[in-house]
């Protein structure tokens, strides 16, 4: 799975479950409503994606990897080849010269979610051998995903006016929202985000599907029981100590929860 960075509530693991259920969607635009770190646009599937999220700084860096990429790739992978100069970035010794104060920003913004643990922009990444191979390996994924986000379309705009802007039949929503009680973004969700969501996402005229944590109780409450639960291995933390993170998911394809098998 190509990957550009590290986030809060990233969804790799669950691209081949969306794949399966756009494709017997029968919908030609794909569009990802709370697309984060575009781990599942930079995977899925479809001559049309949509990529979106109301986080201005993650559209900055999508646009400038679209625009000038390689300016921006020259910047990177300095770093990346040089050790000691990502460690002099990261201390704050050096600044990167682009000169475009664009490039310079989305450099930045690349940069911090890759040391620390993205969304909030807080760093507490441990100043280790991991952390410059993390970021030597996603400077890696730049070119191929470069490729991919060149032909995406990009929105920066609040859930309710980009379901309004896209929705035809042809549409799929691919819906990963904040999850509730938690303040990981910078833009956070409430409950009546959750109802408004809900009133939006039901009155499609195209096909959604939407996911949660399946311990969630918001979900359940505003939408029932879930059309299918998928269980899979929690990567965080030590092997014998992990519980099987069970994921809801929610669409309006029909027959989708006969089609996909809980993985255990
Ligand atoms: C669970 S994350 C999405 C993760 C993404 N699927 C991925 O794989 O990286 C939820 C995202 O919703 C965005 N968001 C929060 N409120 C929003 C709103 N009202 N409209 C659009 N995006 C919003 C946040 O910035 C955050 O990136």
């Amino acid at each position: 799975m190509l990957r550009i960075m590290k986030y809060p509530g990233s969804k790799t693991s669950v691209v081949e479950d969306i794949q399966r259920i756009y494709d017997q969607s029968g919908c030609n635009v794909f569009v990802d409503v709370f697309g984060g770190s575009g781990s599942v646009s930079l995977n899925i599937r479809s001559r049309n994606i949509v990529y979106n999220d109301l986080n201005r700084d993650l559209f900055t860096l999508f646009t400038v990897l679209k625009t000038h990429f390689s300016s921006f790739y020259r910047a990177a992978n300095a770093l990346a080849m040089d050790r000691r100069l990502f460690f002099d970035y990261y201390d704050g010794r050096i600044v990167i010269d682009a000169e475009n104060p664009e490039i310079e920003k989305a450099f930045s913004i690349f940069f911090s979610f890759n040391s620390g643990f993205g969304g909030m922009g807080e760093t507490y990444g441990k100043k280790d051998k991991s952390l410059y191979g993390t970021y030597r390996k996603n400077v890696s994924n730049l070119i191929k995903a470069s490729n991919i986000i060149g032909k995406m379309k990009l929105e920066n705009m609040d859930f309710r006016g980009l379901i309004e802007k896209y929705d035809t039949s042809e549409t799929f929503f691919y819906v990963d929202p904040p999850y509730p009680g938690k303040n990981w973004y910078v833009h956070n969700f409430t409950e009546e985000d959750f109802m408004d969501l809900g009133r939006n996402i039901i009155a499609v005229k195209g096909k959604y599907a939407m996911n949660f944590n399946a311990s969630d109780t918001i979900p359940v409450k505003l939408f029932g029981k879930p059309s299918f639960i998928k269980e899979e291995e929690n990567r965080n933390g030590k092997p014998r100590e992990t519980v099987p993170r069970k994921i809801s998911f929610y669409t309006n394809v029909a027959n989708v929860s006969t089609k996909i098998s809980t993985k255990k």
